[in-house]
């Protein structure tokens, strides 16, 4: 039996968790013991406990509730919780996930303890520095010794800043290796589709049963501290929503409700919230979310997880940043950068919005087979257990 210590404090995180922890339950009950932290990154019910609910995650045995702050004393107070925890729990590994401010301080806390870190979504890039997830992502990879990619431009990014793609065991630090696995994600929306279907009524519940709707989803800092971008996006959900007669549903991200009445112009606002076809509602739980996602038209967002999950089901999206990580949905044509240019997103709805053009999009399968989960486990244990 092994132990592994997982981290994780934001909601992509905690789904993304739902995926190895399912098939620890399921295929690894007698290998590994997952022990889980919880940084408290997101706090809120519906940023954090609905998904445990939801997903089966089991509780977490430590809350280091970090909350919010800035960069420096929520990733610090997360650090020094981290290692305290190691110290105590002695895990033979740690696996971090993705690219927050959670991920950063677990790099930090193990590769100075001297312990592996698993981590599960490597070798992603943006190549924009000014995103903290793209400094995020960089350190962990770079300290960490399992690095579980999902895509081969994941891999092949790797390889550009100087992983070896054939080391040998014993795998440490300084002699680390790469995987291409496929993607948690594409496991738990294939493994969460039926029952969301059955358990979720959101679409009832918004009035929207039989007709179209965009889903829009917007959180990402340079467009809700940039009262220029935030305003450009409204705009654009509000003259595409008034000129076509389209819904929209927006679960909003709480960052981004925070901002809207202090950034939003006034009039654009009023408007907004006078226009019976824009619904925002509160942040989705993970049955909802894919619900929306899979029973609306089109999808813009600045999320990387939603822009998978839009192509997991085979939704066209709108990418409302200029670079995306995820450039296979881009090169496939089911997806379209627009940043927060009102005239691209208008442009980018009319093409994706266009049937005879789009029909013949292809979706091929290139974020796995369902099962990343069950072989990161296996080579976790594999690689961890002597
Ligand atoms: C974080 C991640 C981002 C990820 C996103 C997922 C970093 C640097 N960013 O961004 O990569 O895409 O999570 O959603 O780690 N807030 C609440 N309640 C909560 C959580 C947050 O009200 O439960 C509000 C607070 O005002 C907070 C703000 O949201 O200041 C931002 O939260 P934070 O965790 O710092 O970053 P995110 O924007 O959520
Ligand atoms: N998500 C959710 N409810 C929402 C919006 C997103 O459950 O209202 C899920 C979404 O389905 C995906 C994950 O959260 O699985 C993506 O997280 P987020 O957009 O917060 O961050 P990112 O992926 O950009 O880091």
């Amino acid at each position: 039996m092994i132990k592994v210590l997982t981290i994780i404090g934001a909601r992509p995180q905690i789904i993304k968790a739902a995926a190895i922890s399912r098939a620890i339950r399921n295929h690894f009950a007698d290998k590994i013991k997952e022990v889980i932290v919880h940084t408290g990154q997101h706090y809120d019910d519906n940023m954090s406990k609905v998904f445990f609910d939801e997903l089966g995650v089991p509780k977490d045995d430590y809350n280091l509730g970090a909350g919010s702050g800035n960069h420096g004393r929520q990733t610090g107070q997360m650090i020094e919780g981290i290692e305290k925890i190691i110290l105590q729990e002695k895990p033979q590994c740690i696996i971090l996930y993705g690219d927050t401010n959670s991920t950063l301080a677990g790099a930090i806390a193990t590769s100075k303890l001297h312990l592996p870190i698993v981590h599960i979504e490597a070798g992603l890039r943006s190549f924009n520095k000014n995103m903290p997830e793209e400094i995020n992502r960089i350190c962990c990879d770079h300290l960490s010794t399992l690095l579980f990619s999902p895509t081969k431009t994941g891999v092949n990014n790797l390889a550009k800043e100087g992983f070896k793609l054939d080391n040998k065991p014993a795998y440490t630090i300084d002699n680390p290796k790469v995987y291409h696995c496929g993607d948690v994600m594409y496991d738990n929306s294939l493994y969460f589709s039926e029952a969301a279907k059955k358990k979720s009524k959101i679409v009832e519940q918004l009035g929207l049963s039989g007709k179209k709707f965009i889903l829009v989803t917007v959180h990402r800092d340079v467009n809700t501290d940039q009262s220029a971008r935030l305003n450009a996006l409204f705009e654009a959900f509000q003259e595409i929503s008034s000129a076509e007669n389209i819904n929209f549903v927006i679960p909003l991200h709480p960052r981004t409700s925070k901002v809207l009445d202090e950034h939003l112009n006034p009039d654009l606002l009023k408007s907004i919230r006078g226009n019976s076809l824009i619904k925002i509602i509160p942040p989705a739980g993970f049955f909802d979310i894919i619900q929306l996602e899979s029973n609306c038209s089109l999808v813009m967002t600045d999320s990387g997880g939603v822009q998978k999950e839009a192509y997991f089901f085979h939704k066209p999206v709108i990418i409302l940043r200029s670079e995306t990580e995820w450039v296979e949905l881009v090169e496939q044509g089911c997806a379209i950068l627009a940043d927060t240019d009102k005239q691209q997103i208008k442009d980018a709805y009319s093409f994706l919005m266009n049937k005879s053009r789009t029909y013949g999009i292809k979706y091929p399968a290139i974020f796995g087979d369902g099962k990343a989960a069950e072989f990161i486990c296996k080579e976790v244990f594999e690689q961890f257990s002597t």
